[in-house]
């Protein structure tokens, strides 16, 4: 069996830069027609910064593909930064609480966030999306998500014209806060949440058994529940639009995986290259291909006011081993055959 879809975008990826751009940046343009570049690695905190990391991800690029950027919100940001930013062609802005995530310590505190409406009201006004790494800081890792909640929605109650995307969602009260809200508040899900619950990670699930630690499932915010699983998959076929494919494709090369010397692992998944297989074969599984268009290629573009992708994308039902490794990196399902490949 063959599916035949509009090109998919990407709306969260991680392509770092120099050495690991150029490694990684083809497994993104060959799938995807748009992706949104997150700020945190390399820090791209301004319009300039932004132009220049754009043009150096077009030249690495073997394919068409359009690299769509976004700036960090810092202490620093203002008014003028945002519409510096909105001439150079940034199309989002994103907040990193501070300790959250890799590159997070030049985010924000929550003290700064709630200081920030000035630079919230110059994005409404210009029409930049807001994008949130949705989790608080502090005690309580498995809830930081669900306690970030009350800061976001303070924002989406301030500004009511802003668009704002809760990237990554990995709880049920993630996606029922997507839901209750109006139509300016959208959200991403990554593959590897549709995948993996905590089990999984603790070497106790269907994706790595035998009781041991799997890095490779170390990612940021962590895989949580089977319920939670459940209802992310819901949300992704759901046909209201407002949640589509951010890969959250976070390289990180293996030996950082397996930092030996420090004792301690990166937190990311490298899974661009694998993504729209692994997508394919977890909507087909649920009975379910006639919503992986919506998901991948038309329900971001829409929330972005993006024209959709005019180019399509061929899959088939066939199965395919996951490489072992790319690039020195351990891609998401490495050595695991899937049920569906891109063609
Ligand atoms: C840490 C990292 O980069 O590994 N982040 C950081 O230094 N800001 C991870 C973390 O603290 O979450
Ligand atoms: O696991 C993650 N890794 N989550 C993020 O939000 C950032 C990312 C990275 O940049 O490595
Ligand atoms: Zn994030
Ligand atoms: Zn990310």
């Amino acid at each position: 069996m063959i599916l035949n879809i509009r090109r998919p975008d990407d709306f969260h990826v991680h392509l770092r830069d120099g050495e690991m751009l150029r490694k990684v940046v083809n497994h993104t343009s060959k799938h995807f027609e748009r992706a949104l570049v997150m700020p945190n690695v390399p820090p791209i905190d301004t319009g300039p910064q932004a132009s220049d990391l754009r043009n150096r991800i077009s030249k690495c690029s073997e394919f068409e593909f359009q690299p769509l950027m976004t700036i960090r919100l810092t202490e620093r940001t203002t008014p003028a930064t945002i519409h510096e930013a909105k001439e150079h062609g940034v199309v989002a802005a994103k907040v990193y609480p501070q300790g959250v995530t890799t590159g997070s310590h030049g985010g924000v505190t929550v003290e700064q966030l709630r200081g920030l409406g000035d630079t919230f009201a110059a994005m409404e006004q210009s029409g930049m999306v807001l994008c949130w790494h949705g989790e608080l800081p502090g005690p309580g890792w498995l809830t930081a998500e669900q306690r970030m909640l009350p800061e976001m929605h303070r924002v989406v109650d301030g500004f009511p014209k802003l668009r704002q995307v809760m990237e990554h969602i990995s709880t049920r009260e993630g996606v029922e806060w997507v839901r209750s809200c109006p139509d300016t508040v959208a959200g991403t899900i990554t593959v590897h949440h549709l995948y993996l619950t905590l089990d999984d990670l603790g070497g106790r699930g269907r994706w790595g058994g035998g009781g041991q630690l799997h890095p490779h499932y170390f990612y940021s915010p962590i895989a949580k529940f089977d319920e939670d699983r459940e209802i992310l998959l819901r949300a992704a076929l759901e046909p209201t639009g407002k949640f589509f494919l951010g890969t959250d494709s976070a390289p990180h090369p293996t030996a950082a995986k397996f930092n030996v010397d420090a004792g301690c692992c990166a937190a990311g998944v490298f899974s661009s290259p694998v993504a729209m297989a692994a997508l394919a074969s977890r909507f087909d599984a649920e009975e379910a291909l006639d919503r992986l268009e919506d998901f991948t290629s038309v329900n971001g573009a829409k929330f972005y006011g993006l024209p959709l992708n005019e180019g399509r994308m061929e899959l088939a039902r066939e199965p395919w081993v996951v490489p072992r490794m790319i690039e020195g990196m351990t891609p998401f399902l490495a050595g695991e055959e899937l049920p569906w490949r891109v063609l």
